[in-house]
C-alpha cells in the first residue's frame, strides 16, 4: 500500500514512518527538513492553499494525518494558524484527493473538558483550549466526508527521532539527569500509551480490509497522574528522582488552559477489535526498551 504520513519530523509521525515502511511504500512530510529525515520525505506547509504538489508526488492509497501544532500555548496565541494547520488541513486533504483515498486522523483527549472522566467515543466533546477546538474541527471535516476513514483520539508519550525536538518524556529524563528541579502535576490524570504500542494498533487497523468509519479511543488502559508517570519512568530507568517534585496545575495560571482530567476510556476499541491496550507497567517497559536501544535522550 502507498501511504502518505504527515508530521514525520515530529514524535509520532517519525515512528509511524519507520515501522510502516517495513511493509508499505511510505512517503512522508513535515513542516521542516531535519538531519534524520527519511527517504521519500518532502517538507510541506499544511497552511498551503494547494496540496496538489504533495498529492501528485506521493499518490497515496492511505493518508495518516499526524502533523499538527501541538503546543497549547502557541495555539492559544495563534488561533487562526492552529485552526488552519490542525483543522482546515483535513478539509484540504479531502478536496485534494480522490474519493477512494483512505484517511486516518490522529486526534486527542483535548477535545473533552475536565468534567469528562474516562471519556468514551460517544461522549459530547467540549474542548477547553484552542488546540482542542482545532482538533475538533479536523474531526468534523472527516465525519462529514464520504471517505473510508478513522479518527483516533489518543494520549501518546515517546522519544523523538528528530534531534531538534524534545518531548514531554525527554524533558523529564533530561531534567532529572541534569539535576534540574521540575514540577510534575499531581492533579492532572491521563492514560498514556507509548508511540511504539500505538503504532502497533495503527498497523492492526490498516491490516483490516476496511477502515472502521468511526472514532476510536486508543490509549493506555490505566490512569496515572503526570507526577506518578514521571516517578515510575525514572525509577524504571534507574535515574535519580530527587529533582522531580509534585506540582499543581493551579500554579500555572498564565498557561493555555489544559484539562485536569485527560483520561480516555478504551473499552470500546479493546472489545470490538479484540485488542489489549497497555497498562502503565507495559507502557514504561516499552519506553525503557526503546530508551536503551536508541540512547536517544539528549
Ligand atoms: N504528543 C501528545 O501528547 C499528543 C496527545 C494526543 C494527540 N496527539 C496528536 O498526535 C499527533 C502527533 O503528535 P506529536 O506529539 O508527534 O507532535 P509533534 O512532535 O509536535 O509533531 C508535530 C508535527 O506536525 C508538523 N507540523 C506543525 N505545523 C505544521 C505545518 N504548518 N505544516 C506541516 N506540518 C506541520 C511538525 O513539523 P515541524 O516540526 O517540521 O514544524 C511535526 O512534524 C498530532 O496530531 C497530535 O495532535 C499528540
Amino acid at each position: 500500500m502507498k501511504i502518505l504520513i504527515t508530521g514525520v519530523s515530529g514524535m509520532l509521525g517519525s515512528n509511524l514512518q519507520k515501522v510502516l515502511s517495513e511493509d508499505n511504500c511510505v512517503f512522508s512530510t513535515g513542516n521542516s527538513n531535519f538531519p534524520e529525515e527519511p527517504e521519500n520525505y518532502m517538507a510541506f506547509d499544511l497552511k498551503s492553499n494547494s496540496y496538489d504538489k504533495l498529492i501528485k508526488w506521493s499518490n497515496p492509497d492511505l493518508i495518516i494525518l499526524s502533523g499538527a501544532l501541538t503546543n497549547g500555548n502557541y495555539c492559544n496565541e495563534n488561533p487562526t494558524e492552529a485552526m488552519d494547520v490542525n483543522g482546515l488541513s483535513v478539509s484540504k486533504f479531502i478536496n485534494a484527493t480522490d474519493k477512494k483515498v483512505k484517511i486516518i486522523y490522529i486526534s486527542t483527549d483535548a477535545v473533552f473538558s475536565s468534567k469528562t472522566h474516562l471519556a468514551k467515543e460517544n461522549d459530547c466533546v467540549s474542548p477547553e483550549s484552542v488546540y482542542g477546538k482545532s482538533k475538533e474541527l479536523g474531526e468534523f471535516f472527516l465525519n462529514q466526508s464520504h471517505r473510508e476513514f478513522c479518527i483516533i483520539r489518543t494520549t501518546i508519550v515517546g522519544l523523538n527521532t528528530n534531534s531538534r525536538k524534545t518531548s514531554f518524556l525527554e524533558w523529564i529524563v533530561n531534567s532529572a539527569k541534569n539535576n534540574e528541579a521540575i514540577n510534575l502535576f499531581n492533579d492532572v490524570t491521563f492514560t498514556p500509551i507509548s508511540i511504539w504500542d500505538f503504532t502497533e494498533e495503527i498497523k492492526h487497523l490498516i491490516s483490516l480490509e476496511n477502515l472502521p468509519k468511526e472514532t476510536l479511543h486508543i490509549a493506555g488502559n490505566e490512569i496515572v497522574t503526570k507526577y506518578e508517570f514521571g516517578d515510575q519512568l525514572l525509577k524504571n530507568l534507574q535515574i535519580d528522582r530527587t529533582s522531580i517534585r509534585k506540582g499543581s496545575i493551579t500554579e500555572f495560571k498564565d498557561r493555555a488552559k489544559r484539562c485536569t482530567d485527560q483520561t480516555l476510556n478504551v473499552d470500546y476499541y479493546q472489545g470490538k477489535f479484540n485488542r489489549t491496550l497497555p497498562n502503565i507497567k507495559k507502557t514504561i517497559t516499552s519506553i525503557k526498551h526503546h530508551y536503551h536501544e536508541a540512547h536517544k535522550i539528549r
